[in-house]
C-alpha cells in the first residue's frame, strides 16, 4: 500500500519540506534577540530555540581569555580540566572550566553538560552562564560559587566558621531539592551521578548548588536501556546495587545523598582505612550499636543540636543509604524528612531563645523562603 502513493503527491511534499526549511533559515535573525518564534514554526521550533539560546551562550576564546584575564587565578583542579576564576563584563564573577584538550571523553563530557545545563533551571543546580567551542578550545562558564562547596566547610581547613547544625540541614535541604528536581521536575528525568559533598556548591548565602553533571545521564520511564556497561560514580558515595547490576537509577542518587548526610553529621571521611569500620556507612552503624549518638557526631558542632532533630537526620541517611534501592526512600520523600529535622531543631531554637531573653537575630533561622524555590 505504502508504494501506491502518487508521485504528485510526493513531490508537494517535498516542495513543502524546502521551503519550510528556507524559511527557518531565513527568520533565525530575527529570533536572536529574544522575539519569541512566529506562530507558524512554534509547534516545530524547539530545536531551533535551543541553538538559538546556545548561540547567545557562545563566547570565542578570546573572550574567555579576557574573561580569567589570561587563566590568572585557579580557583580548582577537576577531572577533565582546570576551573579559573574570571568576570564576566568586568563585573559579574564566574568560574571557567577550561577542559582538557583532545580526550575525547573530555569532549564528550563538555556536550553532556552544555546540553543539560541548557535545559535545566533550578535555583538549586549551578548554573551555565556559556561556554566556549572553538578550534579545540572547549571553556563552561558557570556562575560563581563564593563559598567553594560543602566537603571544603565541613573540613575547617582556612578560618572559617564552624557551620551549625541548623545551616548544615538547610543545605542538605537546598541540594536536595535540587535533586528532586533532577529526578522528577525535568524531562526527560535525570540521574546526576555523582553525587558529593565537593558537588554540593555554596553561594555567598550558604544557599547550596549542585554541580558537576559530566556523568549524568537522562532517561525516559520505561525505557529498558539504561543498562550501561561502564559503571561510573566516585568510590564511596557509589550505590553497591548499581556498581553490581550497571542498572542507572534515581535511588542512586539518593544513595550518595545518604552518604553526604553522613558526611554532614559525622564529618568523617567517607573510607578510611585506619577506622575501625572503612566506609561511613559500616563505622556509623558500628558506633551506633553501642548506642551513643554523641560519638558519631562531628565534635566541632559541641553538642549544640536537637536530638530529636539529628535522630531523625540518621535514620534518614541511613535509610538512604540502604544497600537495597527498594527500601530507600525517594528525594520527595528525604525533601519532607529534612523538613522535619529543621521544624524540630528550630522548636528547640526558639524555646532556648525564650530562655535566654537576649535574643539574636542571627537565631530567627527563615528557611521558608528557601523551601520553595522561585525558579524551577
Ligand atoms: C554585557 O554588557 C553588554 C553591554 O553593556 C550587555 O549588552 C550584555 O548583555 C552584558 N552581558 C551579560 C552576560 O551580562
Ligand atoms: C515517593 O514515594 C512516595 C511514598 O512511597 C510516593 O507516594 C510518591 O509518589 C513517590 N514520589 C515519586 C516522585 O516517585
Amino acid at each position: 500500500m505504502i508504494f501506491v502513493i502518487p508521485a504528485s503527491a510526493v513531490v508537494i511534499i517535498l516542495v513543502v519540506l524546502v521551503l519550510m526549511c528556507m524559511c527557518r533559515k531565513k527568520k533565525t535573525p530575527t529570533h536572536i534577540e529574544g522575539v519569541p518564534p512566529s506562530p507558524i514554526l512554534s509547534t516545530s521550533s524547539s530545536i531551533s530555540e535551543e541553538s538559538i539560546k546556545m548561540k547567545k551562550k557562545k563566547f570565542t576564546y578570546s573572550e574567555v581569555t579576557k574573561m580569567t584575564n589570561n587563566f590568572q587565578t585557579a580557583l580548582g583542579e577537576g577531572g577533565f580540566g582546570i576551573v579559573y576564576h574570571g568576570y564576566l563584563n568586568g563585573s559579574e564573577e564566574v568560574a571557567v572550566k577550561v577542559l582538557s584538550q583532545s580526550s575525547s571523553q573530555g569532549y564528550k563530557h563538555f556536550k553532556a553538560e552544555v546540553e543539560l545545563l541548557l535545559r535545566v533551571h533550578h535555583i538549586n543546580l549551578v548554573s551555565l552562564v556559556g561556554y566556549c567551542d572553538e578550534r579545540g578550545h572547549l571553556a563552561l562558564i558557570y556562575e560563581y560559587m563564593s563559598n567553594v562547596d560543602l566537603k571544603h566547610h565541613l573540613s575547617g581547613k582556612h578560618d572559617i566558621s564552624v557551620l551549625k547544625w541548623s545551616t548544615r540541614l538547610r543545605i542538605a535541604l537546598d541540594a536536595a531539592l535540587g535533586l528532586e528536581y533532577l529526578h522528577i521536575g525535568c524531562r526527560p528525568s535525570m540521574v546526576h551521578r555523582d553525587v558529593k559533598s565537593t558537588n554540593i556548591l555554596l553561594d555567598q548565602q550558604l544557599t547550596a548548588k549542585i554541580a558537576d553533571f559530566g556523568l549524568s545521564r537522562s532517561f525516559q520511564l520505561g525505557d529498558e536501556s539504561h543498562i550501561s556497561t561502564v559503571v561510573a560514580g566516585t568510590p564511596g558515595y557509589l550505590d553497591p546495587e548499581y556498581y553490581r547490576t550497571g542498572r542507572l537509577a534515581e535511588m542512586s542518587d539518593v544513595y550518595s545523598f545518604g552518604i553526604v548526610l553522613l558526611e554532614i553529621l559525622t564529618n568523617q571521611r567517607v573510607i578510611d582505612q585506619n577506622r575501625e569500620k572503612p566506609h561511613i556507612t559500616e563505622w556509623v552503624a558500628f558506633v551506633l550499636n553501642r548506642g551513643d549518638i554523641a560519638r558519631i557526631m562531628d565534635p566541632s558542632l559541641r553538642g549544640d543540636y536537637d536530638s530529636t532533630s539529628v535522630w531523625k537526620a540518621l535514620e534518614l541517611a541511613m535509610s538512604c543509604a540502604n544497600p537495597s534501592s527498594q527500601r530507600r526512600p525517594n528525594m520527595s520523600q528525604v525533601i519532607s524528612g529534612l523538613k522535619e529535622c529543621l521544624t524540630s531543631e528550630n522548636l528547640m531554637r526558639s524555646k532556648k531563645q525564650d530562655v535566654d531573653s537576649d535574643s539574636s537575630l542571627e537565631m530567627t533561622i527563615n528557611f521558608d523562603t528557601n523551601v520553595f524555590p522561585s525558579a524551577r
